[in-house]
């Protein structure tokens, strides 16, 4: 059994794969805002750097595994938090926790992305730029040039950015060479809270009207699966992917997306 740090365990998605994790007799380390070992708010440099810590001095300085599950939905007007959530908070903790990963034999990392990232109109190319060149601050600004559809904008340029970043990392002799697999998933709807508070808004009715071809949402349960193989001996030779996992949505809206 190994030890695994799953952020965004009180909810949705992390904390349907904490409790695989549990059953299946591995150690979680939970990191949410409330309820979980370790508290944080990843929104803030402070925040992040003592998640940081908090989790090296839990873990004894080796991490089997990470699963990146905090984030933010598009809830409007709260643009700089999305980034620093879903952008920061992923690339900022894994920085951190690299040496203890580098310390476990074979540890998999696994980032939510989400479908959004590819399907999403109107995500200015320049602030993934500034994005991956450290520069959030510009790039927000950048992106609330996209009036009115400014929160789906920073949401879906937070998912594309950490992908990218993603996928540069996997292969570097830090990662890769260090027997890190780092790996993302891309969720279509998932029926959590996150989904349920961007139904029950004012944008419910474009939320419903999204395409997914099998028409029907996924479950928490059926996307902590896939995580839980992508944690296994089964993807020692998944590295840098991408796993779309959306009822067809991306497949749809991208038939050339291969
Ligand atoms: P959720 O809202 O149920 O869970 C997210 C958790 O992140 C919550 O417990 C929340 O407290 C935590 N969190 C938010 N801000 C935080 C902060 N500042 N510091 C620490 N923790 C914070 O959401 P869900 O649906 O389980 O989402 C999990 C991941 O999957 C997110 O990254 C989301 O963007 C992604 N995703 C979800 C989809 C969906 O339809 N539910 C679709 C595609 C991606």
């Amino acid at each position: 059994s190994g030890t695994y740090l799953v952020t965004g365990a009180a909810s949705g998605i992390g904390l349907a794969v904490a409790d695989r994790l549990c059953v299946a007799g591995h150690r979680v380390i939970g990191l949410d805002l409330r309820d979980v070992d370790v508290c944080a708010d990843l929104s803030t440099p402070a925040g992040r750097r003592g998640a940081v810590e908090a989790v090296l001095a839990s873990a004894g300085g080796r991490l089997d595994g990470a699963v990146m599950a905090a984030g933010l939905g598009p809830a409007k007007g709260r643009e700089d938090s999305i980034v620093a959530v879903n952008l920061l908070g992923v690339i900022e903790l894994l920085e951190g926790l690299r040496p203890a990963l580098a310390a476990a034999t074979d540890a998999k990392v696994v980032v939510l992305g989400s479908n959004s990232a590819a399907t999403t109109p109107f995500v200015p190319r320049r602030a993934i730029r500034l994005l991956l060149d450290g520069d959030d601050e510009r790039a927000v600004r950048l992106i609330r040039r996209r009036r009115g559809v400014a929160a789906p904008v920073a949401y879906a340029a937070s998912k594309l950015a950490v992908a990218r970043w993603c996928r540069q990392r996997a292969v570097a002799d830090e990662w890769a060479g260090a027997g890190i697999r780092l790996n993302v998933i891309a969720p279509g709807p998932v029926l959590t809270p996150l989904l349920r508070a961007q139904l029950d808004s004012s944008t419910g009715a474009q939320v419903r009207s999204f395409p997914v071809p099998i028409r029907q949402y996924g479950t928490p349960h059926q996307l902590a699966d896939w995580i839980t193989m992508m944690l296994s001996p089964s993807a020692d030779f998944l590295v840098g992917s991408v796993l779309t996992v959306d009822g067809g949505t991306d497949a749809l809206l991208r038939p050339d997306g291969w």
